[in-house]
């Protein structure tokens, strides 16, 4: 581990160190995206714990996290994993594993029911090892889709 992790929660002041890592891992400057999802954050009610992971003071990961009553009409609440990302310089080193572990402490202590994620393994192949490492399993629910003739994925 780096000399010491902290996580807290995120705020605004977190996005040049968010849009830093997220360029350092995909190539490409995503300012206005990052913007985007910080004031989501920011703006939710009741407040939630999109998280970072701090050592020395430096911003070395962060979770984007939301979520969700009686979804697909699951019962109780689910929390979703929408974004996790580490600086490339500091992988492997447990700062995911961590910012997962307070999150679900968050979590659990909200009485969140259940965690969810959505993990494209013809894009990110080694995430589900992650997951599967912080004890997610492979959920029962199908994922369907209908293309509608976008450019994305
Ligand atoms: C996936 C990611 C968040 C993991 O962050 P990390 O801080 O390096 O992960 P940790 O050190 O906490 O890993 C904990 C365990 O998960 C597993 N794991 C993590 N990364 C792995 C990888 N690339 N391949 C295989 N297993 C992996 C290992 O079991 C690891 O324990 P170990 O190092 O003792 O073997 C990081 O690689 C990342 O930011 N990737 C790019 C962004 C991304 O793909 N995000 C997910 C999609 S939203």
């Amino acid at each position: 581990m780096p000399n010491e992790v902290t996580t807290r929660t995120l705020n605004s002041d977190d996005l040049v160190a968010i849009v830093d890592i997220d360029e350092r891992t995909g190539g490409v400057n995503r300012k206005a995206f990052w913007e985007g999802k910080v004031l989501i954050q920011e703006g939710s009610r009741p407040p939630w714990t999109s998280r970072v992971a701090e050592s020395d003071g430096q911003v070395i990961g962060f979770l984007f996290c939301h979520y969700e009553e009686l979804e697909f009409g699951l019962p109780g609440t689910t929390a979703w994993v929408d974004i996790i990302g580490v600086h490339p310089g500091y992988r492997r080193l447990g700062v995911a594993a961590t910012l997962i572990e307070d999150f679900t402490f968050s979590a659990e202590d909200l009485g969140i029911d259940r965690i969810f994620t959505l993990v494209s393994e013809a894009d990110h192949p080694d995430v589900g090892k992650f997951f599967n490492n912080q004890g997610f399993t492979e959920g029962r629910m199908k994922h369907f889709r209908k293309d509608l003739g976008g450019s994305g994925d």
